[in-house]
């Protein structure tokens, strides 16, 4: 699977055939020793005009692998290709693409612009908000890659309180990444006891937003 993409490594056949996944289609195409999927796609007007982004605003990647899988100090890509509108996902509330950029938008603005921009309706489940809760560290992930990151540091400090020291972690990076500092010791001790840790988050509950 990592290897290069040449005439030697590639086993699939890449002669104009078709695989239907998820009620699409796509075709697998060679020209001399280069491999194309999704050749429609391949210009910047093409890509464009499908996602509707310029190519630095949101890539192939960011959309259909978004970064969902805790990796041990980060957030890796899912290695499964998923759509923005499977109903799986947005439907049921798990992290979707859209919202772990646009953190700032509803659900509900997602399923809209994907209706109006792409043409898919998908219906938001009625139970949303607590299964969407659970996935607060994912979204801790987004809010230390995004602009809107300091607006979220009230909510991620509360997290750096939680019993579990692993989830403490992540919490931590994510708070770190936003300061763009470490908390020394003094500030926060991941691994300190309970009564320790209260008091600090006090203080650096006290010294928010100018942390
Ligand atoms: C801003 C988000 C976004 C970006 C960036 C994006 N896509 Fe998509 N893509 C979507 C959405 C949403 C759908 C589902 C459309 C639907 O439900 O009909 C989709 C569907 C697809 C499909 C399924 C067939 C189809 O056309 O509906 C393919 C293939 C695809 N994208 C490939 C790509 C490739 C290749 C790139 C990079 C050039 C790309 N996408 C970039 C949002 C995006
Ligand atoms: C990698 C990050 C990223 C992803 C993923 C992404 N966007 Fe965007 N989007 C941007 C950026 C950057 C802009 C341009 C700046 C802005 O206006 O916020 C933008 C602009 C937009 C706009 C126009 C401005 C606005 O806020 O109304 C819409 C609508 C939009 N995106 C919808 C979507 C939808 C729906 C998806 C999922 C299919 C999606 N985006 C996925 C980064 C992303």
């Amino acid at each position: 699977m990592n290897q290069l993409a040449t005439v030697a490594s590639v086993l699939g056949d890449f002669s104009g055939v078709g695989v239907e996944y998820g009620g699409r289609r796509a075709v697998f195409l060679r020209q001399g020793d280069d491999f194309f999927g999704h050749q429609e796609l391949a210009t910047l007007a093409g890509a464009r005009s499908h996602s509707h982004h310029d190519a630095d605003q949101a890539s192939c990647l960011d959309c259909h692998m978004p970064r969902i899988v805790q990796g041990f100090t980060g957030y890796n890509r899912s290695h499964r290709i998923s759509s923005p509108s499977e109903p799986e996902i947005l439907a049921t509330g798990m992290p979707n693409t859209c919202n772990l950029c646009h953190l700032d938008r509803s659900l509900a603005w997602t399923r809209d612009t994907i209706a109006s921009r792409w043409g898919t309706r998908v219906t938001l489940s009625p139970s949303l908000m607590p299964e969407f809760g659970a996935n607060f560290e994912l979204a801790a992930g987004a809010y230390a890659r995004s602009p809107l990151g300091r607006t979220a540091l009230p909510a991620l400090t509360r997290h750096l309180e939680e019993p579990n020291a692993y989830v403490r972690l992540r919490f931590l990076l994510a708070v770190e990444r936003i300061l763009g500092r470490r908390l020394s010791d003094e500030e926060y001790t991941l691994m300190g006891g309970d009564e320790r840790r209260q008091t600090q988050l006090r203080l650096l509950r006290g010294r928010l937003p100018n942390l």
